[in-house]
């Protein structure tokens, strides 16, 4: 169901606090004010008793990664947030970014204290303009009103931000391979470990977190850490913002406390539901890069360890819909299509496997498919999965082999028949 207290403050106070001085008359930078006030390790503590997960895909806590940064006062350390946003279906830290991007600023200064950081960078996908924009304008005036730089609020403490831009690299959102872009390098991800809390940007102790983890914490200073863990249930604490697109009525972003809130009622209550006279047919509620699902799983409540149970994983929170139109096998071509075009190369089994995947899956898709070639693709999945060094080859292959799995007849038409050409999407059609 809808939640009345946001935790992102622009969905409570008339949507866009772009502008410091509307954030600044909703409440905005009193948390700051309130960190600086607190000694860096209570502010710590605040992070790890709300039991904040990361947002950007894989839910480790943030508390607990913060606490792994040496605590050396004499190393110089960095705060980095990811909004490289490259996932699929993903698109809810652009509506932060654009609309509330002094909240980011705020939680990022107020991290930055608490790790002993004098230097943060948001590194922002390169497609994002107007969302680089309006954080480049928080910045400095956040800067200006004595929020950014020396003596932030007030006090004796130094944290500036850099808003970096990327080119548009789907691997630069692993967090290695966005420090080595960072760096200036080739976005390619780094062997871990080390990890980037002992050895991160220019090999120094690095936190890095998502847009939507790092703008939580300004609620989490004003209100206490207990209000933000009061929400939701002790493994999955507070809201998410889950962004739905494909075949639904009303796409867009909708925040939710975790498990108060079903994977029906987020597809039917709040993005308005199918096109009439659809059926429910499959969607990957993580991202593209977690294992699909069908309409048995639709009661499963949106949280980190009931959707694990259903066999899928929370993620990005990016919810991809398909109705009863879709061809799950063309879906898993463009999947495919994707992961082979941003594999930066470095592993051969991911290089030359999602290459594999794709050609297979054309094959299939185009009629010339062979019903050996089903069991060719699954014993291809495991020679891929786990033998790389980052991440991206597994949500490659896990889309892929659950859609093989769960739609295994699906898969055998196709390669008995091949596919045909979907029907065009007119915004007519997708409305009726
Ligand atoms: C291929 C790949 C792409 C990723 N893209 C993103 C991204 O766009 N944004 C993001 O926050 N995390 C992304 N991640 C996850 C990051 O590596 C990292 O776990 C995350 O930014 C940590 O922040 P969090 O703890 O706040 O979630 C990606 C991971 C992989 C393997
Ligand atoms: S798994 Fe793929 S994307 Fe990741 S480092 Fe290896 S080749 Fe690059």
């Amino acid at each position: 169901m809808p939640i009345l207290n946001s935790v992102y403050r622009h969905r409570e106070h008339g949507g866009d606090l772009s502008d410091l001085a509307a954030y600044h008359a909703s409440g905005g930078y009193s948390s700051l004010r309130q960190a600086v006030a607190m000694k860096p390790d209570e502010v710590l503590y605040a992070f790890h008793r709300s039991g904040l997960r990361g947002r950007g895909g894989a839910g480790f806590p943030m508390g607990r990664k913060a606490s792994f940064l040496p605590s050396d006062a004499a190393l110089a350390k960095y705060l980095v947030c990811n909004a490289d946003e490259s996932e699929p279906g993903t698109f809810k830290d652009r509506e932060i970014m654009e609309f509330n991007p002094h909240q980011l600023v705020e939680g990022m200064a107020i991290a930055g204290f608490a790790i002993g950081a004098e230097r943060g960078y948001i590194y922002i996908r390169g497609e994002y303009e107007e969302q680089a924009r309006a954080l480049d304008e928080a910045v400095a005036a956040a800067r200006e009103a004595g929020f950014l730089g020396s003596g932030i609020a007030g006090s004796g403490v130094t944290f500036d931000l850099t808003v970096y831009r990327g080119a548009g690299a789907y691997i630069c959102g692993e967090e290695t391979g966005l420090l080595e872009s960072l760096e200036g390098k080739r976005g390619q991800p780094r062997l871990k470990p080390p990890f980037p809390a002992v050895k991160g940007l220019y090999a120094s102790p690095t936190l890095l977190n998502n847009v939507e983890t790092l703008a939580a914490i300004p609620p989490i200073i004003e209100h206490g850490p207990d209000w933000y863990a009061d929400m939701g249930t002790e493994k999955s604490p507070g809201t998410k913002i889950f962004s739905v697109s494909g075949h639904v009525q009303q796409p867009g972003n909708y925040e939710v406390i975790l498990h108060e809130t079903t994977l029906r009622e987020l597809i039917f209550d709040l993005a308005g539901g199918l096109r009439a006279d659809r059926e429910f047919k499959a969607c990957w509620v993580g991202g593209s890069s977690v294992p699909v699902l069908d309409a048995s799983a639709l009661d499963t409540p949106l949280d980190y360890e009931s959707l694990q149970a259903a066999g899928t994983f929370l993620g990005s929170g990016g919810c991809i819909v398909m109705d009863d139109s879709a061809c799950i096998v063309r879906a898993s071509l463009r999947l495919a299509s994707f992961y082979r075009h941003e594999s930066c190369g470095k592993c051969s089994p991911c290089r030359e496997g999602t290459t594999w995947m794709e050609k297979m899956l054309q094959r299939w898709v185009d009629g010339d498919g062979r019903i050996e070639d089903l069991e060719m693709m699954e014993a291809l999945f495991g020679r891929i999965s786990g033998k790389v060094l980052c991440a991206l080859a597994d949500g490659a292959v896990a889309p892929i082999a659950s859609a093989v799995s769960l739609f295994r007849d699906d898969f055998v038409r196709v390669i008995e028949d091949g596919s045909p050409p979907p029907a065009p999407m007119t915004p007519e059609l997708a409305r009726a």
